[in-house]
């Protein structure tokens, strides 16, 4: 279903790797009137040259932003990388769409989402939640799931030494695949109505054991899981030179995977792209050499 695809769509955010794919697919699915925001227009150029309008989106310039979204019908907003600024950063976002005239917003948040303390990063993800549900706009927001492509940041370290630390009472991710995320946020661009707040899963969700599993299978090589507590985790992510900051982060979401937060299985993906998830193996399989192999 594409029955927005003649509004006129803005992506913000279009620069970064999940802007630029959920960009191609509003193309593929042929939605007529796309704008691709970003900090940096000159990064789009080839985008423009495809016919796509490229606008400057900063949100830290909110004076900048009424003009930004002039004439937008529809918006997915892009959470940013900007951790500790988020809040501000997107609420900006969430006030200009609603002062013109933006009746759909969509927006990347992440799952189980909430003001906790425990919950890391995710708490901005919360507050931007809050601010999109207060503007009384139409929403969907997609809490994206741990993205697949996270564990090529280690998993070449983890074949090769043959050990995954993990915590101890892991209940399993479902991770998927950024591609997946992305047709997903453009599939919800181009078809989403009402207010809903929806999972964005892989086909499964996968403990640690099977994790490690799945990669002595692609590797031929075998992965023991070493089953960890969480200040073990964060000092041992630490001594591997990950910011202190930014290991409580990571740590945070793998306690929420033994909390069993991550142990949920969804069709939003299916339902948005019409397409099914790929599963955690076949992306293995198609980035062995990020693996090292
Ligand atoms: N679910 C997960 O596992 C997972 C993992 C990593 C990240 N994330 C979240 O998902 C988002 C997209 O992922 P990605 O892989 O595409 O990350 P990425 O390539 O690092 O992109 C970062 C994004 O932040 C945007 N941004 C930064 N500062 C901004 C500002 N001041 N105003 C507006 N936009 C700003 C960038 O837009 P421009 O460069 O175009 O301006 C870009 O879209 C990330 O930003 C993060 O919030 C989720």
């Amino acid at each position: 279903m594409t029955q927005f695809k003649d509004q006129t769509l803005l992506v913000t955010g279009a620069g970064g790797k999940l802007g630029r794919l959920a960009i191609e697919e509003l193309l593929a699915r042929g939605a007529t009137q796309i704008i691709a925001g970003t900090r940096d227009s000159a990064k789009l150029a080839d985008l423009a040259a495809r016919g796509v309008e490229v606008r400057t989106v900063d949100f830290d310039k909110p004076a900048s932003l009424p003009a930004a979204f002039a004439g937008v019908d529809r918006m997915l907003i892009i959470s940013t990388d900007g951790i500790g600024a988020r809040v501000a950063q997107q609420t900006a976002a969430v006030n200009a769409a609603k002062a013109a005239g933006v009746k759909h917003i969509v927006y990347t948040s992440a799952p189980a989402a909430r003001p906790n303390p425990d919950a890391g990063i995710s708490v901005e993800h919360f507050w931007t939640e809050l601010a999109i549900a207060n503007s009384g706009l139409g929403f969907t927001i997609l809490r994206n799931h741990m993205y697949a492509e996270n564990n090529l940041a280690d998993a070449a370290h983890v074949i090769a030494s043959g050990q995954l630390f993990g915590l101890i009472g892991d209940r399993g991710t479902s991770y998927v695949s950024r591609a997946d995320a992305a047709r997903t946020a453009a599939g919800a661009l181009l078809q989403g109505e009402g207010q809903s707040i929806e999972d964005v899963t892989g086909p499964a969700f996968v403990t640690n054991v099977e994790r490690a599993a799945l990669y002595a299978e692609v590797s031929g090589k075998p992965v023991q899981v070493i089953a960890v507590t969480p200040d073990q985790l964060q000092a041992g992510m630490v001594a591997a030179g990950i910011p202190e900051g930014f290991a409580g982060a990571l740590v945070a979401f793998q306690k929420d995977a033994v909390t069993g937060y991550f142990g949920v299985v969804t069709d939003t993906v299916e339902r948005y792209s019409g397409r099914k998830p790929e599963t955690f193996a076949a992306f293995l399989a198609a980035n062995r050499p990020a693996l090292g192999l």
